[in-house]
């Protein structure tokens, strides 16, 4: 199994190119089910995920083209055509390696009338139920059977436009109604609805598609069902937790750095946040620049919260700033209840960090020592990979698959501008 091998202390300094947002491009990808014309991405990021949702939507019987980018800062460009659907059916095996294949049940149930996709289960970060997904689905008419750890939904006539009210905000539900809505028979209103980047620029691809569809962006989405949607071409957002990882890797190690491609509105909650912390943080023409001068980030608090809140997939690599920040930070974690899996790592590298229930109180240290560690997500992963650029002498990260389904060719990104990292292959 690979490791990333990180010699800490080496200040930043050039471009870092911004790859398509994760986390967009799996929605669109699954978005491709609801058209048996061709969809075609531009800017999708190289990671295993990617990969994975490609090979699911192959079994439905989507044809997949990738077209690869010939440089470090080209995405791929990827073609999807789900011209016949030949199969409905999502296993547990696939499911529990990514929980985004969950997505695809919304457009193949749309598409096809029925469906049948494993439960997802729970993951590092939580139990994280779908039961909102359901509701949704539920409220359009579907009938929802679960068996055997599978959801079977069937629609023999189609979908029904609703009304939905969520109880709270869930990204991957918001992207279920409206993907599901997109084909419904009448109009379609979602309450309290996702206000993520990535939900919106799924939103503007279905558009782009042929779907009518108001209110992106804002929490309250309706959408005007259509007999079909057609073929389109879109271009996958930049990835905003890849970017503000990125910001945050300059911030602890020291430097300077342009992020390429960032979109500066996307992670305005973390420019504050680093701003206050100490860094100098300006939009380009390109993108975002990053500055620090090298003295000590000060304390700052956090708490996570929906868009446009503090992202939860960003908690992790703040923590790794603020445990080598002057002074004590606290960090609340409102979105999932398990996601500090790298706090007893991040403790193996002399931080010291409590915590009690979603709060985690982090006492600054001057410097972190190198060790070995691993977590459990990519997020947590990612952190330990920060905590490596400034920590003294050398720190070795485990399950490096974990980095490999959401960071594109992070150790090539991070060398470039002069970090000491390198993938060490058994
Ligand atoms: C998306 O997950 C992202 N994943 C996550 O990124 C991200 O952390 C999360 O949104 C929040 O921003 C993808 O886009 C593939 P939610 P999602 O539904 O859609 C609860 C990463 O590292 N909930 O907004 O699954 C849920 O348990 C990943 O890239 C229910 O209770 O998140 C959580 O506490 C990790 N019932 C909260 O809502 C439901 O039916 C928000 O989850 C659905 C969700």
């Amino acid at each position: 199994m690979d490791r990333i091998r990180i010699r800490g202390g080496h200040p930043l300094k050039g471009e870092i190119p911004i790859s398509g947002a994760k986390n967009a491009a799996l929605k669109l990808m699954a978005a491709s089910l609801l058209t048996a014309e061709p969809l075609r991405l531009a800017n999708v990021p190289r990671l295993a995920d990617v990969r994975a949702m490609a090979e699911l939507l192959m079994s439905f019987g989507v044809t997949v083209q990738v077209n690869m980018g010939p440089g470090l800062g080209d995405g791929d460009t990827m073609t999807l055509q789900a011209g016949e659907i030949t199969s409905v059916f999502a296993s547990y095996d696939m499911v529990r390696k990514m929980r985004a294949s969950f997505q695809v049940l919304a457009p193949l149930l749309a598409r096809q009338h029925e469906a049948k996709v494993s439960l997802p289960g729970g993951c590092a970060i939580g139990a994280r139920p779908v039961g909102l997904h359901l509701n949704a689905l539920e409220a359009m008419g579907a009938k929802i059977d679960l068996a055997e750890g599978y959801v079977t939904a069937t629609a023999p006539g189609g979908l029904k436009g609703a009304e939905i009210v969520f109880p709270f905000v869930s990204v991957g539900a918001t992207e279920t109604a409206m993907m599901a809505a997109t084909l419904a028979h009448g109009t379609t209103r979602i309450v309290n609805a996702a206000r993520e980047p990535e939900t919106v620029d799924l939103g503007q691809c279905l558009i782009a598609m042929g779907a009518k569809m108001t209110g992106l962006g804002t929490g309250e989405i309706t959408i005007e069902g259509v007999a079909a949607l057609h073929g389109a071409e879109h271009r996958v957002m930049p990835d905003r937790i890849e970017a503000g990882t990125y910001a945050i890797a300059a911030a602890i190690a020291g430097g300077d750095v342009e992020l390429v491609g960032a979109r500066p509105d996307t992670i305005a909650s973390l420019t504050a946040l680093l701003t206050r912390s100490g860094a100098e943080v300006t939009t380009t023409d390109r993108g975002v620049k990053v500055h620090m001068n090298g003295s000590r980030p000060r304390a700052a608090d956090v708490t996570t919260a929906p868009y446009p809140g503090f992202p939860t997939d960003l908690q992790a690599q703040i923590m790794a700033l603020m445990t080598v920040a002057d002074g004590t930070s606290v960090v609340k974690e409102k979105i999932f209840e398990n996601r500090f899996m790298h706090v007893p790592e991040l403790a193996r590298m002399g931080a010291d960090v409590r915590i009690d229930g979603d709060t985690a109180t982090v006492r600054g240290v001057k410097t972190l020592k190198g060790a070995q560690v691993m977590a459990t997500d990519l997020r947590a992963s990612v952190s330990l990979v920060l905590a490596g650029l400034a920590a003294e002498g050398e720190t070795v990260v485990g399950r490096v698959y974990h980095l490999d389904r959401g960071f594109d060719r992070l150790e090539e990104k991070l060398s470039r501008v002069g970090a000491d990292i390198a993938r060490i292959s058994e």
